[in-house]
């Protein structure tokens, strides 16, 4: 049946990982997939879930199937954690949300509703670059992927000219998609003075944005400051679509936990909206696993856990911003030729070092330091133990 089955590429992303496994070297670091590591390089439980599995324990609680769109309590907690308690389409009762298998499972549900029921052209635009799978996610779906301007390789800054430039020049009503806080890869982020004219310009346009919002809490630590774009956009009468994940700021990678949402612009039309949102989940994977949704609901729903898992997503984001002082600091240090600042301003779990994918290549072969192709670097692989002999690899590297 298979013989003319073609061998397919590794993932660029979770392929760094087999990689960084196969290396039998003691010093061997991976920076390539954006997994949250402690002080000693070891994944992190948070605190909070753990005592949130107690509590799940002792309730004893039954594992029949959750409706198509999920835990309902999750569901308005998560939605609040997002957009805002006070937010006008949640008091007005038209955001239409939906548990998601995770951002990608949110982003997958996004794209097959589109395709199905987007009116404008069936066009994304994408930013360059962009986190790797948002690319099939919606090429999958039959909605062509066009890009536009965000990296500025001089500056290794963000090309807010270019960015706007292209988005004046596209078309009217299309599909913006737009990472929330965090930018991945490159971790540059619009300030909040250019979300302001992002807002008016897709306004102009009547474009439809659509928010990828994987990081909340974990750029800066501050969950509101980091819903800053979503909620001013909501704000500004926007309706957004927005993806949501709790794999990185609670640390639930595996339990793919998220929410797809999108502003509708009233009751009744949320209703319409829903009944066809459950149409795209129920042939994709009937109804969301429940575990991963009762944790975030017990952490969100009680004020102490909630307390204390800020404390915990501020003390991972202060981590990562620790050891971008750090890098920059042992980069000058070495007189690594270059200019290094980016790896301060920069937020998020990435950083995207400017290398070349030569570069990457020499790293890999002769140092055992595992990235991403493009020069990211999850930041967070980055700790007291390896930081001086990764510094001083990508120094080496660098210099040729
Ligand atoms: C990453 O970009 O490394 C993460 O978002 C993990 C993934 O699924 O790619």
């Amino acid at each position: 049946f298979w013989s003319t089955v073609p061998q397919g590429p590794p993932d660029p992303i979770l392929g760094v990982t087999d990689a960084f496994k196969k290396d039998k070297a003691p010093n061997k670091v991976n920076l390539g997939v954006g997994a949250y590591r402690d002080e000693n390089g070891k994944p992190y439980v948070l605190e909070s879930v753990l005592k949130a599995e107690d509590i799940l324990h002792q309730k004893k609680l039954d594992k029949e199937y959750l409706p198509i769109t999920g835990e309902a309590e999750f569901v308005k907690l998560a939605s609040e954690l997002a957009y805002g308690k006070n937010s006008k389409p949640i008091q007005e009762g038209r955001l239409a949300v939906a548990q998601s298998v995770s951002g990608t499972g949110a982003l997958r549900i996004a794209s097959g509703f589109l395709s199905a029921h987007y009116n404008g052209p069936k066009t994304v635009y994408l930013p360059d670059p962009t986190w790797g799978n948002h690319v099939p996610i919606f090429e999958n779906v039959g909605i062509k992927v066009q890009r536009y301007r965000y990296f500025d390789k001089k500056t290794v800054g963000l090309d807010f000219i270019g960015m706007k430039e292209d988005i004046k020049l596209i078309a009217f009503a299309l599909q913006i998609l737009l990472h929330a806080c965090a930018q991945n890869p490159t971790g540059i982020d619009p300030t909040q003075e250019q979300w302001k004219e992002l807002s008016e310009l897709l306004q102009a346009k009547k474009h439809l944005a659509l928010f990828d919002m994987a990081y909340q809490g974990f750029a800066s630590g501050d969950i509101i400051r980091d819903a800053y774009a979503p909620r001013y956009f909501v704000e500004q009468g926007h309706q957004i679509i927005l993806c949501q994940s709790f794999a990185k700021n609670l640390g639930l990678y595996a339990e793919r936990a998220g929410t797809f949402s999108m502003v509708v612009s009233s009751a009744e039309e949320k209703e319409r909206v829903l009944s066809q949102v459950k149409r795209i989940i129920r042939p994709l994977y009937s109804s969301p696993p429940i575990h991963g949704a009762q944790l975030v609901a017990t952490i969100l729903g009680s004020p102490e856990l909630y307390e204390q898992w800020l404390g915990e997503v501020k003390k991972m984001a202060d981590r990562i911003i620790d050891m971008r002082e750090k890098l920059y600091n042992l980069l000058v240090e070495l007189k690594t030729p270059g200019e290094w600042g980016h790896i301060k301003s920069q937020i998020g779990m990435f950083s995207f070092t400017g290398i070349s994918a030569e570069q990457v290549q020499a790293l890999a072969d002769h140092a055992h330091v595992y990235m991403t192709k493009d020069g990211r670097i999850s930041m967070a692989g980055l700790n007291e133990h390896n930081i001086q002999y990764f510094a001083e690899s990508l120094s080496k590297a660098v210099k040729g």
